[in-house]
C-alpha cells in the first residue's frame, strides 16, 4: 500500500511523530500537509530526543521529506530545524518546501497574542505562533508565500501592502506597536538565501514518487478534533488535519490515498480551551498527567487529561476514513486499577448516543457514559508482541477495536522508537 495518511484521531499529541518515524524507516517520502510550528512532534531514538515543529518526522531517519502548500511556515523555525539536521549529521537536502506554502510573518504572531488577550475568558488557548492570522490572510488572499521571498521586489511590495493595513490594526485596535517595512523586508529577504535551496514543486515530486510505486507517508499535524471544519469549532486550529487534507495540502488527488492510519492515545489529552466530555475529575487527572508526561512540547502548558472517549474516536474513524489504528501510550495506564472508557454521551434531554453530536450545544453539555474496564497494574516493559501483554491490557485493546470496528495495527508501550508492538 504505497500512500498512507497518518492522522491524529483526538485533540493532538497522540504520538503521531513517533509513529511516522517508525513507518518512515520503510518509506520513500514523508509529507507534512498542513499546520505549522504549532505542532510539536517528539521522537526518541536511543538517547537522542527530537522535538520537531515544522519539519516532517521523516527527517529523523533521513527519509526524503516535503512540506506541502497546505502548511504555514515560520522561516526562523524552518532555518533552525535545518541547522539541527546539519548538527545531527543529516543532509538537509532531503527536504523540499512548497513555494505555495504561506509564510508566518511577525505581525501574525503579534496578532495571535493580542487577539487572545482581547478575548480574555473566551480565548481559544492557541499556541500563539501566528497560525490563525496566517491562515486568515491566506483565505483573504493577502498572504505572503514562500516563493515571494525569492524575489526581493515582490517581497517588498507584498510586505508594504500588508503593513499598510496590519499596522493600523495593531496600533488602533490592539494598541501595540506596528512593524517597520525596512526591518521586516531586510529580515525576510535575508531568509531568501537560506530557503531558496529547499523550494521545489512538492505536488510534482509526490506524484512522481507515487507513479514509481514508492511508499509515501502523509503526516498530519494537530488532529481531527482540532480540524477547522470538523473539529470542536471555535476551539480548533485553522487548517484541515483530517486525512482528506493530505490531498489538498500536498496537491494530489484523493484517489491516490490507499490507507489511513489513525493515531490515538489509550486515553485522551487536550491542550487549550474547549469542551472535553471525558476529562477526568479528581486526582487521577494529575496522576495521569505525571505518568504520561503530559506537558506541551511547544508551549509547556499542562495538557488536560481524560479517559478514552469512544464517541469522539468513532467520529474520527468516520471523518477520516480510518482503515486502522495505532493505540499509543498504553503503558501509561498500567498504574490504574480501573479504567473508565466513555462509550456513549448522555445528552441534555436524557437520551444517549454513540455518535458525535452534530450541534455544538449538545456536545458542550454532553456527559460521558462510562464502561469501566479492569486495569492490569503491571509494567509492559517485558512485552515484545501483543500476545505478551497482560490479559487485561489485551482485552482493553480488543475492546477498543471491536467498538470502533477498526483493526488496531500498532500498540505503543513506551516513548522509545522500539517500544511499539505490531
Ligand atoms: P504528536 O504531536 O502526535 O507527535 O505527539 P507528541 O510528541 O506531542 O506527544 C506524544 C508524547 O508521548 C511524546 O513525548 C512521545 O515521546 C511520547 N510517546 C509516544 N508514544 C508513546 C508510548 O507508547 N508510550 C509512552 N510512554 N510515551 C509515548
Ligand atoms: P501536534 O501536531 C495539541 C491547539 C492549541 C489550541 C488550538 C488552536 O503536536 O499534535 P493554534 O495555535 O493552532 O491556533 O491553536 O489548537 N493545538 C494543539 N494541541 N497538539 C498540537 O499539535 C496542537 N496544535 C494546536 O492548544 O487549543
Ligand atoms: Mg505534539
Amino acid at each position: 500500500m504505497p500512500a498512507t495518511v497518518v492522522v491524529g484521531a483526538q485533540w493532538g499529541d497522540e504520538g503521531k511523530g513517533k509513529i511516522v518515524d517508525l513507518l518512515a524507516q520503510q518509506s520513500d517520502v514523508v509529507c507534512r500537509y498542513q499546520g505549522g510550528p504549532n505542532a510539536g512532534h517528539t521522537i526518541i531514538v536511543g538517547d537522542e530526543t527530537w522535538k520537531l515543529r515544522q519539519m516532517p518526522s521523516g527527517v529523523v531517519s533521513g527519509t526524503t521529506s516535503v512540506i506541502g502548500a497546505g502548511c504555514v511556515v515560520d522561516p526562523q523555525v524552518f532555518v533552525d530545524e535545518v541547522d539541527l539536521l546539519i548538527e545531527r549529521g543529516i543532509d538537509p537536502a532531503i527536504v523540499t518546501l512548497s513555494g505555495n506554502a504561506h509564510l508566518i510573518m511577525p505581525w501574525h504572531v503579534t496578532i495571535d497574542q493580542a487577539s487572545e488577550r482581547r478575548l480574555g475568558n473566551l480565548q481559544i488557548g492557541t499556541t500563539r505562533r501566528g497560525i490563525g492570522p496566517a491562515y486568515a490572510d491566506k483565505a483573504s488572499r493577502i498572504g505572503i508565500r514562500v516563493q515571494d521571498v525569492l524575489d526581493p521586489k515582490i517581497l517588498r511590495q507584498k510586505i508594504e501592502i500588508a503593513l499598510a493595513e496590519k499596522n493600523l490594526w495593531l496600533e488602533r485596535i490592539y494598541e501595540v506597536e506596528g512593524f517597520d517595512l525596512e526591518e521586516v523586508w531586510a529580515r525576510y529577504a535575508g531568509f531568501a538565501e537560506r530557503l531558496a535551496p529547499f523550494v521545489g514543486d512538492v505536488s510534482l515530486l509526490v506524484d512522481r514518487a507515487l507513479r514509481d510505486g514508492q511508499r509515501v507517508l502523509f503526516e498530519g499535524a494537530q488532529a481531527t478534533m482540532l480540524d477547522l471544519d470538523h473539529g470542536t469549532y471555535p476551539f480548533v486550529t485553522s487548517s484541515n488535519p483530517v486525512a482528506s487534507g493530505a490531498a489538498t495540502g500536498i496537491g494530489i488527488g484523493p484517489t491516490r490515498i490507499d490507507r489511513v492510519l489513525g493515531v490515538s492515545k489509550a486515553y485522551v489529552t487536550r491542550v487549550g480551551e474547549g469542551p472535553f466530555p471525558s476529562e477526568i475529575e479528581g486526582p487521577d487527572q494529575e496522576r495521569l498527567r505525571e505518568l504520561g508526561g503530559e506537558f506541551g512540547t511547544v508551549t509547556g502548558r499542562n495538557r488536560r487529561c481524560g479517559w478514552l472517549d469512544l464517541v469522539a474516536l468513532r467520529y474520527a474513524v468516520r471523518v477520516n476514513g480510518i482503515t486502522s489504528l495505532a493505540l499509543t501510550k498504553l503503558d501509561v495506564l498500567s498504574a490504574f486499577a480501573e479504567l473508565p472508557v466513555c462509550v456513549r454521551y448522555r445528552l441534555r434531554d436524557g437520551s444517549e448516543t454513540e455518535h458525535f453530536p452534530a450541534h455544538q450545544s449538545d456536545f458542550h453539555r454532553a456527559r460521558p457514559v462510562w464502561e469501566v474496564k479492569a486495569g492490569w497494574q503491571q509494567g509492559l516493559d517485558g512485552a515484545s508482541t501483543v500476545a505478551d501483554l497482560p490479559r487485561a491490557a489485551r482485552e482493553y485493546v480488543e475492546f477498543v477495536a471491536s467498538e470502533l470496528e477498526v483493526p488496531i495495527e500498532l500498540v505503543g508501550v513506551g516513548a522509545d522508537r522500539d517500544r511499539v508492538l505490531a
